[in-house]
Formats: structure tokens, sequence, C-alpha cells
């Protein structure tokens, strides 16, 4: 099968393209409104790019009514933000905390997720993360009216204790548990985990 995208509706090149980038992370990201509110949302296009600098993507679409997202409009308006990272414990919160609400409505309070200072930027990271990263925009680059996308800078790294190890830096397979998005409400965990032969680069 063959298919031209330019030749498919919007949905279903969005339902072809999600459907076959599987698993993608998901950068849960966390921001306060101008008014105070603490907003979280989950972005799949997502995903950390350069460690020379150390960089991070997410792509935002608009919301159902056409207005900006939440996310992207704080973004935009403190050049700031942090990306939480998703595992098994926080899955179902991250899913809820998808679903569109009114600005003045605090997806931290629906979950029961606990906003936490950050280090360096002025927006909260999610207590229960297994870690986050935070993040100022290098640059954001604009595709037609519906779609852009924000290259950010990660300045800091947290992690709940255990995760990273001190020394060496390994992340601890045991305790690290990140899910992926699938499509639609489908997801998957990182268990089945395996080597192959040979030497790396490098
Ligand atoms: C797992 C998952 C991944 C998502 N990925 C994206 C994405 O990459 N880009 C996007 O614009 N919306 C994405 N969404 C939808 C947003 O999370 C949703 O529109 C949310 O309501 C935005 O909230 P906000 O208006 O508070 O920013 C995703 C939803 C889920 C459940």
């Amino acid at each position: 099968m063959e298919l031209e995208l330019a030749s498919l509706p919007h949905k279903e090149r969005y339902k072809l393209l999600i459907g076959l980038v599987i698993p993608r992370p998901i950068g849960w990201v966390s921001t306060w409104s101008e008014n105070g509110v603490a907003n979280c949302a989950p972005f799949s296009f997502f995903n950390c790019i350069s460690e020379d600098p150390p960089l991070c993507i997410l792509s935002f679409n608009l919301r159902s009514d056409g207005a900006l997202k939440h996310t992207l409009k704080n973004i935009r308006r403190t050049g700031e933000y942090v990306v939480n990272l998703v595992d098994e414990s926080t899955a179902n919160a991250m899913h809820v905390s998808s679903y569109e609400v009114a600005e003045t409505e605090s997806e931290f309070s629906a979950t029961g997720l606990t906003p936490v200072p950050a280090k360096i930027v002025k927006h909260p990271r999610i207590g229960e993360a297994a870690a986050a990263f935070e993040c100022r925009i290098e640059r954001s680059i604009t595709f037609g009216p519906e779609r852009e996308l924000v290259i950010g800078e990660i300045l800091l790294v947290h992690a709940r204790d255990g995760i990273i190890d001190p020394v060496s830096k390994r992340i601890s397979e045991e305790l690290y548990r990140p899910i992926g998005r699938l499509f639609a409400n489908r997801y998957c965990t990182t268990r089945q985990r395996f080597d192959l032969p040979g030497k790396l680069p490098g």
C-alpha cells in the first residue's frame, strides 16, 4: 500500500502518523497561567534531540475551539516551562490532565498532583513525576496556522530519589518505569527489554 499524504484529509494523516510512529515519549508540561492557575498537559510530539546543547522539542496544535493551548500560551508569555516525564505511577493523572478544561481550572487540583516550585524557571514542576526538565525556549518555529514547534534548552534535571545514580549518572531500570503513547487512549509500558549483540560505536 502507498499513501500520498497530500491527498489525505488532515484527520487521516494524523491517524496514520501517530499510529505508525509508536511508542512516543510523553512530555508532561507544567506551567502557571498569568492568573496563577497551575496547568499541566501531556504532549507526545515530544523528544530529546541533542545533548550539546541539551535540547528537547514539543509540537502544539490548537484547542478544539481553535484557541491556543493554555500550555503554549504560558510558554510564549514567559519563555520558560517544565517538562515532566511520565512513569506507570503517574499514567492515570497524566491522561486525565489532557482533558480540555477552562483556563481558570487547574489540572493539578483535578488530579491531586502537587505543584512544586522549580529551581531556575518560574513555573511549577509536578512533585509526583519521576523526573522533570526545567526548560527555556531556545527557538520556536511555526508551521502554518495550526502547528508550532517549540525547541527548549534543558537547564536542570530533577529526578525522584534512586532513579539516577549520583556517581555514574546511570538511570535505574528497576525504578524508572516510563510509559509511551501509542494512539487514542492506548499506552505501553517499557517492561520487556532486550539486548542485541555487538559493540556500540564510541
Ligand atoms: C498522551 C497525549 C499526548 C498528546 N500529545 C499532544 C501533542 O503532541 N500536541 C498537542 O498539541 N496536543 C497533544 N495532546 C492533547 C493535549 O494534551 C490537550 O489538548 C490538552 O487539553 C492541552 O491542555 P492545555 O490547553 O492546558 O495546554 C496529547 C494528549 C495526550 C493524552
